[in-house]
C-alpha cells in the first residue's frame, strides 16, 4: 500500500511484505516538526543515533545515551500517525547480553511508543536478535558500515569489498534467519547490495548501497542540505537549507543593526482591539 493511502502506521510484517514489490521510503527524524513533514511520504521513520552528531555536535554516535534517544523518540512520536517509528539502540546498551538488550529495548519501546528497535551487527548479534523477536521486540538490523564500530572498522569506510563480501553476505543472512524484519545496508558496494537483496528474504534498506535495495534511508539533515561543509557521495541533496539559513541569519543581523527590523507591520499599536 502506498504511504499516502495509509490511515494507520504499518507493522513490521507490512514492511516485510513490501520486499520486491514497493520501495520502502525511510528517513531519520529527531524532532516533532520534522516527523510531521515525513508522516505521509515515509513508510518508516528512524530515530537514529545519528542524533548525537546531527543535533548535539558529538564527534561520533558512541556518546549517545538512552536518555537522548528517549527524549528524541518521544518528540518524533508526537509527529507521526501513518509512518512506522523505529528507534536506534545506543552503543553499549545491547551488546553485552540478550538480557541487557531486552531490558533496554523494552524501555525504549515503552517510553517512546516506537514499534521496533534497530541495532548494529550481523552474525555476532544474531542470538540477541532472536531473543528480542521471541519476546515481542521487532528488530531492524544494520550491517555493512556500522558507525558504532568505527574504531574497530578503521573509520567510515566502504564495507564488503573483495574478500569481505562473503562475510557481509553471511551477516545479512544471519540477521534474517534470526528474525529481523528488515536490514539496513550501509556503505556497501552496489553489486554486493544487489546480491544481498536477491538472496535474503527480508527487505534491504540501503544508505550508500544500491538503487536495487528494497528501500532507501537517508539522514534528513543531510538530504535537506542543512550542513554546508558535509557532502558525502551517497547523499543526494534535495534542498540547500544550510546555505539559505546562513543567508537568512546574515540578512536578519544586517536588518537589526540598520534598524530595518522590526518594521511597522511587526509591532503593536496602543489601540485596544474592539474599542
Ligand atoms: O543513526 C542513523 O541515522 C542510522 C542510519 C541508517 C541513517 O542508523
Amino acid at each position: 500500500m502506498s504511504a499516502t493511502a495509509r490511515k494507520t502506521a504499518p507493522l513490521p510484517d507490512d514492511i516485510r511484505a513490501m520486499k520486491g514489490t514497493t520501495p520502502i521510503v525511510s528517513l531519520t527524524a529527531y524532532t516533532t516538526p520534522m516527523a510531521r513533514m515525513m508522516d505521509g511520504p515515509c513508510d518508516v521513520v528512524l530515530v537514529g543515533d545519528s542524533v548525537g552528531m546531527v543535533l548535539h555536535g558529538l564527534p561520533s554516535t558512541l556518546g549517545v545515551t538512552m536518555e537522548m534517544m528517549i527524549l528524541h523518540g518521544q518528540a518524533v512520536a508526537r509527529g507521526l500517525k501513518t509512518a512506522m517509528m523505529v528507534i536506534d539502540m545506543p552503543f553499549g546498551t545491547y551488546e553485552e547480553s540478550p538480557a541487557q538488550a531486552f531490558r533496554n529495548a523494552a524501555r525504549l519501546m515503552a517510553e517512546t511508543g516506537a514499534t521496533a528497535v534497530k541495532l548494529e551487527g550481523g552474525v555476532h548479534m544474531a542470538e540477541t536478535i532472536g531473543f528480542l523477536v521471541a519476546r515481542g521486540v521487532p528488530v531492524m538490523a544494520h550491517v555493512g558500515l556500522t558507525p558504532q564500530a568505527i574504531n574497530t572498522l578503521g573509520g567510515y569506510k566502504v564495507q564488503g569489498r573483495a574478500a569481505a563480501a562473503e562475510p557481509l553476505l553471511a551477516d545479512a543472512r544471519a540477521v534474517a534467519d534470526a528474525g529481523a524484519f528488515a536490514v539496513v545496508l550501509e556503505k556497501v558496494p552496489a553489486t554486493l547490495a544487489d546480491r544481498i537483496t536477491g538472496e535474503v528474504p527480508i527487505p534491504t534498506i540501503g544508505i550508500g548501497a544500491s538503487a536495487g535495495c528494497d528501500g532507501q534511508i537517508l539522514v534528513v539533515d543531510d538530504m535537506l542540505g542543512l550542513f554546508t561543509d558535509f557532502r558525502p557521495k551517497f547523499v543526494k541533496r534535495y534542498a540547500t537549507l544550510g546555505e539559505e539559513g546562513e543567508a537568512a541569519i546574515r540578512a536578519y543581523a544586517e536588518d537589526v543593526r540598520a534598524r530595518r527590523f522590526p518594521g511597522p507591520e511587526h509591532v503593536f499599536s496602543d489601540k485596544v482591539p474592539g474599542a
